[in-house]
């Protein structure tokens, strides 16, 4: 074995990444995740508690104990591992079960289970787009829907961010690009695919869906939307966009479980047949082992907490709009987030992990969003809320954060 090849080759992209300030190592949190946690800091055991400002459980199911014992039961009822694909032997009753009910929570004909989010992203755009297939991405999307679009071979052309203005000018070109390029009689019928986060995971800003169905039945696009962070967050229920706006459905959402649901696993509701196709076609569900039939049931159980716990989604609602309102009177350049994605700017990248560091010193996590994950110069101080934050938590919080920038003078 070429090790030499190998570990000139490591060491030179390590050595770059620390350079540029981009080098990333893994912290470990040694309580379970909440609002109140234990994180190691400079590898030794936190001596107390932290705040926690950077969790995706925006609901805080994750250490719930009666959520908990669910989950514990359906172990001992289902055991440790599924044993198969869901197309062989992996298929159990707790799997058909949350399908089931995630179709019903987001008001659609079916649903299918991924492993996670990502999955269910790859598995979905290589499914739907191939070769000959036109997909406009947003120049935000997050990481699986771009490793979806290259996976299917589709063009990709990337719109500016939000702009709405921008991808109807994409779609057009394309379009009269199509007609001039007669298709040979044998082509397969070309597909147009619109495809965007619903929430923005590194700005927390919101698509326009009711722009982009719009520009989709204009001109006869797809529309599939990626709800990840506005499942159980955005809409007076926590069902997403389309309850936010009051608007129809994309044609495709997707969805993960993974963050307010506070388990593991992606998903699509959308059409049967839709869901039929993705049984069919989708590589990342056929090719691999099905989630845990024990996950699959304690997302359910989390789930159907969630919709019997709509306050849950208000108190986070109210959580974020004081504390938008409390940073923004401090006049720090915030935006008055719309979902629980809360990016406080810095711009340098050794600036941004400096400021987290010091944060974390005093009891609060929030981390530094850094290049490659936002452009350069763009890096960021990145809170997200939890809906069981007190108002006196975001208070401290703010006060925190607010010396910690000036000191410092980054903003
Ligand atoms: C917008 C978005 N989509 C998909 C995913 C992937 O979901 P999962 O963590 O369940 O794989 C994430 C984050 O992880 C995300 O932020």
């Amino acid at each position: 074995m070429n090790s030499k090849l190998l570990d000139d080759f490591t060491k030179d992209v390590l050595e770059t990444a620390k350079r540029n300030s981009t080098y990333r190592t893994l912290r470990t949190m040694e309580t379970p995740e909440s609002s109140h946690v234990k994180i190691c800091v400079a590898g030794a055991h936190a001596s107390s508690e932290q705040l926690l400002l950077a969790s995706n459980s925006y609901l805080d199911l994750a250490n719930i104990p009666e959520l908990k014992q669910a989950m514990a039961q359906a172990v001992l009822d289902w055991g440790t591992g599924s044993g198969g694909a869901r197309l062989t032997t992996g298929n159990k009753t707790p799997h058909n079960e949350l399908e089931n009910e995630l179709a019903k929570f987001k008001g659609e004909e079916a649903a299918i289970t991924f492993n996670t989010g990502y999955m269910a992203n790859v598995g979905t755009i290589s499914a739907l787009c191939g070769k000959s297939d036109i997909i406009f991405s947003d120049a935000l999307n997050h990481a699986s829907i771009i490793d979806g679009i290259r996976l299917s071979r589709a063009t990709c052309v990337v719109y500016k961010h939000n702009d709405m203005i921008d991808l109807e000018r994409a779609i057009q070109e394309s379009k009269a690009k199509a007609i001039g390029n007669e298709p040979s009689p044998n082509a397969t019928k070309q597909k147009m695919l619109i495809v965007t986060d619903a929430v923005f995971s590194m700005d927390g800003d919101l698509a326009n869906l009711p722009e982009l169905l719009r520009i989709a039945r204009t001109y006869n696009c797809l529309l599939m939307i990626d709800e990840a962070h506005a499942t159980g967050v955005i809409g007076q229920t926590g069902r997403g966009l389309a309850e936010h706006y009051g608007c129809e459905h994309a044609d495709v959402t997707v969805g993960t479980l993974s963050k307010a649901i506070a388990c593991e696993g992606g998903f699509v509701a959308g059409k049967k047949q839709l869901i039929e196709f993705l049984k069919n076609k989708s590589r990342s569900f056929i090719f691999t082992t099905a989630m845990a039939p024990a996950m699959a049931a304690g997302a359910l159980r989390n789930l159907q907490f969630l919709e019997s716990h709509p306050e849950r989604v208000l108190q986070l609602q109210e959580n974020v709009k004081f504390f938008c309102e409390a940073l923004q009177r401090e006049g720090l350049n915030v935006p008055q987030s719309p979902s629980a994605i809360i990016p406080i700017i810095i711009g340098d990248e050794a600036a941004a992990l400096n400021a987290s560091a010091r944060l974390l010193e005093r009891g609060y996590v929030i981390p530094a969003i850094r290049y490659p994950t936002v452009a350069k110069g763009q890096a960021r101080l990145r809170a997200s809320l939890m809906a069981t934050h007190t108002r006196e938590e975001l208070e401290r919080a703010t006060t925190a954060i607010v010396q910690v920038i000036r000191s410092t003078n980054y903003v």
